[in-house]
């Protein structure tokens, strides 16, 4: 290290940090090391802010698994990075000064010294050390994810698709089957198994208060078993670029007691009410004689199509866009006037109905409930 830095000195930006020491003080140049370890200092405060998409929040128990897994990791890190930022200080505060007039000091380059030889041997014995107790840990962690006890669980099949999920709640008898988009509902204290396909390209699934993140990839299909012990609303996102509007791929997972859980599956269950008031009755012919019907499906009318989301309980759902925008009369209209406005080249084209149409087909969708 003293060699290495005799050298620097040769260069003048090194020159000018050494004077900018000398004057300024070396305690300030110490600080200016110290500055990469500073985020660890904020880390417990922003740890506890309060967020519905946040890993350091678990509601589950897979996901207060990884945060231990991540707990320890960075301890260890840091314990590693003090010591290191320790070490290289000390080498700097013993290394000999040198100047534009002294020469290089290569002296110890021709001598072995035993207290270097012994204190690398011991740091890369400790390094081996905590690299295997974090391998042993990730190990152990892995285990115990797939552990989950999955008796009684509910079964979903999570679609991937450029840029919105599907989702079909699989059930024995099959007549108790459901689809919906971009919005799962899941009781607290079950397992539940999703099932992860794709339709295009490489998605990932990452609900970070409940669990990692899993790939859902075209032609095959993955598995993800995760439980929520708090009930609460947690914010998902795809996690791996999938094209132009990754960022806009949210999902919701609404985690709540069981008895209101299966209030909202047997509501799920039912095909769409008709409409009765006038605006959302001339809205339903609107709706069903245009080309809605080629890509979205309304249980219960012959809108049958799969390319969009199913729509059959959209009134129920907090966001529209998977996620992209809150579920309000203003944001529906917008968004089903011109969706490319809010999510460039998606698939849903801008609407060519008149203000009017458009404003009976609002009030059909809302009647979706
Ligand atoms: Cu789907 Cu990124």
């Amino acid at each position: 290290m003293a060699i290495s830095l005799n050298y620097i000195s040769r260069d003048p930006a090194a020159s000018v940090f050494a004077s900018v020491s000398s004057d300024v003080g070396v305690g300030l140049r110490y600080l200016l090391y110290l500055a990469p370890a500073l985020p660890i200092l904020v880390l417990p405060h922003w740890a506890h802010a309060a967020s519905f998409q946040n890993a350091m929040q678990p509601a589950g128990i897979q996901a207060e698994k990884i945060l231990d897994l991540w707990w320890l990791t960075l301890g260890i890190c840091t314990v590693v990075f003090i010591a290191v930022l320790a070490a290289f200080l000390y080498a700097v505060w013993r290394a000999p000064r040198a100047n534009e007039q002294t020469g290089a000091d290569i002296s110890p380059l021709r001598s072995v010294e035993p207290l270097s030889k012994r204190a690398v041997l011991l740091a890369v014995a400790a390094s081996t050390v905590l690299l295997f107790l974090l391998l042993i840990a990730d190990v152990m962690t892995d285990r115990a994810l797939a552990q989950l006890p999955l008796g009684d669980g509910i079964h979903i099949e999570l679609t991937g698709h450029r840029w919105w999920w599907e989702a079909r709640y699989t059930a024995d008898p099959p007549s108790r089957m459901f689809n919906t988009a971009n919005e799962l509902h899941i009781p607290v204290g079950k397992p539940v198994v999703i099932s992860l396909k794709s339709s295009d390209v490489i998605h990932s699934f990452w609900v970070p208060n409940l669990h990692g993140k899993k790939d859902l990839i075209p032609g095959r299909t993955t598995t993800i078993t995760l439980r929520a012990d708090k009930p609460g609303i947690y914010r998902g996102q795809c996690a791996e670029f999938c094209g132009y509007q990754h960022a806009k791929m949210a999902l919701l997972v609404i985690a709540e007691p069981e008895a209101e859980y299966e209030a909202w599956a047997e509501q799920q269950r039912q095909s769409a009410a008709q409409p009765t008031t006038e605006p959302a009755i001339a809205g339903q012919h609107i709706f069903l004689a245009t080309t809605c019907i080629s890509c979205h499906t309304v249980q219960g009318t012959p809108a049958q199509a799969s390319l969009g989301p199913d729509l059959t309980h959209i009134a129920s759902r907090q966001t529209i866009a998977a996620g992209t925008l809150p579920n309000t009369r203003a944001h529906l209209t917008a968004w089903v006037k011109d969706p490319q406005k809010f999510k460039l080249m998606a698939n849903m084209p801008s609407s060519p109905l008149s203000g009017d149409e458009l404003q009976a087909v609002i009030a059909y969708l809302e009647t979706l409930k």
